[in-house]
């Protein structure tokens, strides 16, 4: 059996690691492409090392553009590449331009494709990607959900059960993989405030608007009277906070970390601030409370079951969260079901038992 992987941004590779690791001791074939999406050292190859994935058998370096330009040069860098190897299965991760990319080569090539982390829905079509997420659902001929409510999201498509498997959640095997790692080494704290609030933020919705990141900066400011806020920013948000010359000295604003340092640092937050879909997901296993500066989340579970509260883009609402996490009043949550550090094994099994 040969499995071909199409990975490209960020978000991906700490899902792909453990389906491949589960699948090598199946002893399957597998090919494994990098779109290029992302290709800053601190955004991919850092990420390639820490969570052991072999080098990428082709890179399609299609870099960065508009998403039709971006999806649009993946398709055609990628199907050539399809049709040379063919593979029996091309899995499929998340909700990036690479994911739908893939997916439409594939649909038309008629080569079966799988979707790990299927179902997942904000219902906010303006997010890019939950496009990405509805269009890569449709064409999928195997949906490996991580939760309840994406099995639902599907069958509310009319995606016929067969193909729906429900394993749980890959990103958390790595997390519960390498969580050990952040006691030695790499992002051990040295540096770092004793007690700070952890901020990501990425969301065109939120960094590509001047008023609206000028909004969110000064309730970052804000937050920063009462703890210090440790940055790691995006490369898009720190380009825009350049562009739109703000303000962000006061707070401790670093490059992109690798995997383990950024494990560190959640594990060690006393909340973590983000727009990200997996620090969401991340924080509920870690019991870390998080403020989503978010309307809504494809990840609903994490706000039902987990430490996740939607703050949207109001300062107030981020003010008062804030304030029930410094007077220990978070919200404590619990981890949801078969986030258990072995979802690609069951993703390797259905592969393997299907051949
Ligand atoms: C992508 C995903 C998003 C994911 C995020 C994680 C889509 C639609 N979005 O968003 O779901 O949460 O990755 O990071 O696929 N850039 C660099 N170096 C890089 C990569 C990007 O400088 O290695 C800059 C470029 O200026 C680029 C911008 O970041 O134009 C945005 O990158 P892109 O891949 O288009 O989307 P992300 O915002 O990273």
């Amino acid at each position: 059996m040969h499995i071909l992987h199409v990975v490209g941004a960020r978000p991906n590779f700490m899902k792909v690691a453990p389906v491949m690791r589960s699948l090598n001791q199946c002893s399957v074939q597998q090919t494994l492409v990098h779109t290029g999406q992302h290709y800053d050292v601190n955004m991919s190859e850092v990420f390639f090392q820490q969570l052991n994935i072999p080098a990428p058998d082709v890179n399609l370096a299609v870099g960065s553009g508009t998403h039709a330009r971006q999806t649009a040069e993946i398709m055609t860098r990628l199907e050539p590449v399809v049709v040379d190897t063919k593979p029996d299965v091309v899995l499929v991760y998340g909700d990036v331009n690479s994911t739908v990319a893939t997916s439409l080569v594939c649909a038309k090539l008629g080569v079966r494709l799988g979707h790990v982390e299927a179902g997942l829905r904000s219902f906010d079509r303006t997010m890019p990607e939950e496009i990405n997420r509805l269009i890569t659902d449709q064409l999928a001929d195997l949906l490996f959900t991580p939760s309840v409510d994406g099995d639902d999201n599907l069958r509310n498509e009319g995606i016929a059960r067969e193909k729906i498997f429900r394993v749980g959640n890959v990103m958390i095997d790595s997390l519960i993989r390498l969580l050990p790692a952040t006691q030695n080494g790499n992002g051990n704290g040295n540096g770092m405030p004793k007690r700070y609030a952890l901020v990501t933020l990425h969301r065109p919705a939120n960094v590509d608007d001047s008023a609206t990141l000028t909004r969110i900066l000064e309730s970052l400011l804000e937050v920063n009277r009462d703890l210090a806020v440790v940055f790691p920013a995006h490369p898009r948000t720190k380009q825009r906070i350049a562009d739109f010359r703000l303000k962000a000295e006061q707070l401790c604003v670093l490059d992109p970390l690798p995997y383990i340092d950024f494990l560190a640092l959640q594990k060690r937050a006393m909340v973590v601030i983000t727009d990200s879909g997996g620090i969401q997901e991340e924080t509920t296993f870690l019991g870390v409370p998080c403020l989503t500066v978010r309307e809504n989340t494809e990840r609903p579970i994490t706000v039902s079951m987990g430490t996740n509260t939607l703050v949207g883009r109001d300062p107030a609402k981020l003010r008062i969260e804030l304030s029930k996490v410094l007077s220990g009043k978070a919200k404590k949550g619990t981890v949801p079901p078969l986030w258990d550090g072995r979802a690609g094994e069951r993703i390797a099994d259905i592969l393997v038992s299907r051949e």
